[in-house]
């Protein structure tokens, strides 16, 4: 190996930072720079960013707001070129619009700028020296925004729910928005959760048939961003089941920008955080997800058809039918001092038949929540992040905080009465076979100040460890160290990145990597060849009162004096 500074998992800890500390810190060695920010022209004929002459024109082509997840596909072999492929969750309004005084006093051209804003963006990047360069302009670059055809597939499909007047086949659907987190699949496309789809909703009232699920996906009572206003479809007066046509796993090919993406129903419909995929022993695919609420459930797919290496057109059919699970988690006792135990996967379709009583396969895959609810599973800790270890083949997922729960809804997988710090669980499946219904659990990562002896660090000295709060994505470096961002630290420090060994003399020496500016959330970490943590810096500026006339934050520091949020990436200095 050739020097300590150039594997990012040999870094040295940094130090909480308090949240208004507006820079990003990185572990001594390391350095950061700017990938792509918000506005920047990616698509070809795109204009220059220029914050106080913004168009939805403009923004349809530019790179969109509030990156999260971030993704990079690159042929096989190939460590110097690839597509960075972002979703760009949601718009911080009031940054973005000087005199702003709330949604109902948007301009129609504004609105339309928020919605252009939203989705996904994809950039060809390529590498020189240590450093990504975003191409801009590049043939493959692409937005997705809230009016990009998707179809959808899997056995909702056509469903009556799905159907609208502006499309009665149930079949297409315009755009995406609220898109978390989501994952790369092993044939080379990207997956993204549709997440806080509801709040995008005009809900005056509840249409007749659906008062349940419209309540239980916290769509009753929506006040809505004024979409409505330029698109009826957002007014759920108007039409009582677009609604229904959000809230899924979506699945983009980026390497053709005139490919339909596509809604997955067979993987439910939830708040998604994301999914991520693996290939069991016998080649089926197997997607692990969160439904990020509190009390909330775990799920997981496992496709009928069979992953053929090399043959991404069949491989691209493989979530499109198959059996959905949602998770229980039993507890073996406290007196063991570990939080853990065994767990059951519940069906809720299995063999293309729905498994709960009074559902349709239609109305579980659609109104999966209230399906999900009749079967018994785990209330979680607002499952955020879950991925799959490359190296242990274990389930790690992020469950952020949940400060509702009280003492009597205690169990073993999620600890805490008001929870403020959250918990990362660790899911091991028999031989390593994620398409089996059993398994065993153990919280690795109890969050908090290390000075509470609530908090665990998978066994290591707490004297020795980083206080972290609120996990939110996870990732995997090629040695399988667990990689965490946080979003929301209730500690009071900045958001950060995070690294854990999950076995070896360092298990769980958790160290702090990199911070983040006043008011921004890290996320989407991705561990590039060892060498290269890319991640975005998401809503940078965002507090109470936030304004462009005197914003708390000018990350990326570019001169134009707005927050603006961005993809980093931080290297070592010298290799
Ligand atoms: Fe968008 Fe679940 O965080
Ligand atoms: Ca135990
Ligand atoms: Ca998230
Ligand atoms: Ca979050």
């Amino acid at each position: 190996r050739g020097g300590r500074s150039s594997y990012v998992y040999d870094f040295e800890g940094t130090a909480p930072q308090p949240f208004e500390t507006d820079k990003v810190i990185t572990p001594k060695g390391f350095t950061w720079k700017p990938l792509v920010k918000w506005g920047d022209p990616i698509v070809k004929g795109a204009p220059k960013f220029d914050f106080d002459k913004q168009t939805a024109a403009a923004q349809a082509k530019q790179f969109g707001y509030n990156c999260d997840y971030v993704g990079l596909v690159r042929a096989r072999g190939c460590h110097d070129k690839g597509l960075l492929v972002v979703n760009n969750e949601y718009t911080n309004d009031e940054l973005m619009f000087r005199g702003y005084t709330g949604a109902a006093a948007l301009t129609p051209e504004q609105i339309k700028i928020t919605m252009a804003a939203h989705g996904m963006s994809v950039v060809e990047v390529s590498k020189k020296g240590r450093e990504w360069k975003a191409r801009l302009g590049a043939r493959q670059n692409r937005r997705i925004t809230t009016t990009t055809p998707f179809a959808f597939d899997g056995p909702a499909a056509g469903s009556e729910l799905l159907q609208t007047k502006a499309d009665p086949t149930g079949r297409r659907v315009l755009g995406t928005f609220g898109n978390c987190s989501g994952g790369v699949t092993p044939w080379g496309t990207v997956l993204s959760g549709e997440e806080n789809f509801n709040g995008y909703f005009k809900v005056d009232a509840a249409p007749a048939g659906q008062e349940d699920a419209f309540k239980r996906y916290g769509l009753t009572g929506s006040k809505g961003r004024s979409w409505e206003k330029v698109d009826p479809r957002f007014d759920a007066a108007q039409d009582p089941n677009e609604s229904n046509r959000f809230g899924y796993v979506i699945e983009v090919d980026p390497s053709d920008p005139r490919s339909t993406p596509r809604k997955h129903t067979a993987m439910g419909r939830l708040k998604h955080e994301g999914a991520n995929v693996t290939i069991a022993p016998d080649g089926r695919a197997v997607a692990v997800m969160g439904d990020d609420e509190k009390f909330d459930y775990m799920y997981k797919f496992v496709s009928s058809g069979k992953y053929v290496e090399g043959n991404k057109r069949h491989n691209m059919s493989l979530l499109t039918e198959g059996d959905l699970y949602v998770a229980k988690f039993t507890g073996d006792g406290a007196q063991d001092g570990v939080s853990d135990g065994t767990g059951e996967w519940l069906p809720l379709v299995l063999d293309g038949k729905s498994k709960v009583p009074g559902f349709t396969v239609a109305q579980v895959l659609v109104h999966t929540r209230l399906a999900a609810d009749k079967v018994g599973p785990t209330k979680m800790d607002r499952p955020e992040d879950v991925d799959i270890n490359p190296v242990n083949k274990r389930v790690y997922a992020a469950l952020t905080n949940n400060d509702k729960r009280v003492p009597s809804q205690i169990d073993e997988a999620n600890p805490r009465a008001t929870n403020k710090h959250g918990q990362v669980i660790e899911i091991t499946a028999p031989k390593n076979d994620h398409t089996k219904t059993t398994f065993t659990w153990k919280l690795v990562l109890i969050c908090g100040d290390p000075n509470d002896p609530a908090t665990y660090f998978n066994g290591y000295d707490r004297t020795q460890v980083s206080p972290i709060s609120c996990p939110d994505n996870v990732a995997f470096d090629s040695k399988g160290n667990l990689w965490i961002s946080t979003d929301g630290n209730a500690l009071g420090n900045a958001d950060a990145f995070f690294m854990m060994p999950l076995s070896g003399p360092y298990q769980g020496h958790l160290q702090q990597f990199q911070t983040m500016p006043h008011g921004a959330e890290s996320a989407g970490p991705l561990i590039v060849d060892d060498t290269t943590v890319l991640c975005s810096v998401q809503h940078p500026g965002e507090v109470e009162g936030a304004s462009p006339d005197a914003p708390v934050s000018q990350f990326p520091y570019d001169g134009t004096g707005q927050p603006r949020p961005s993809v980093i990436q931080v290297f070592a200095t010298k290799h």
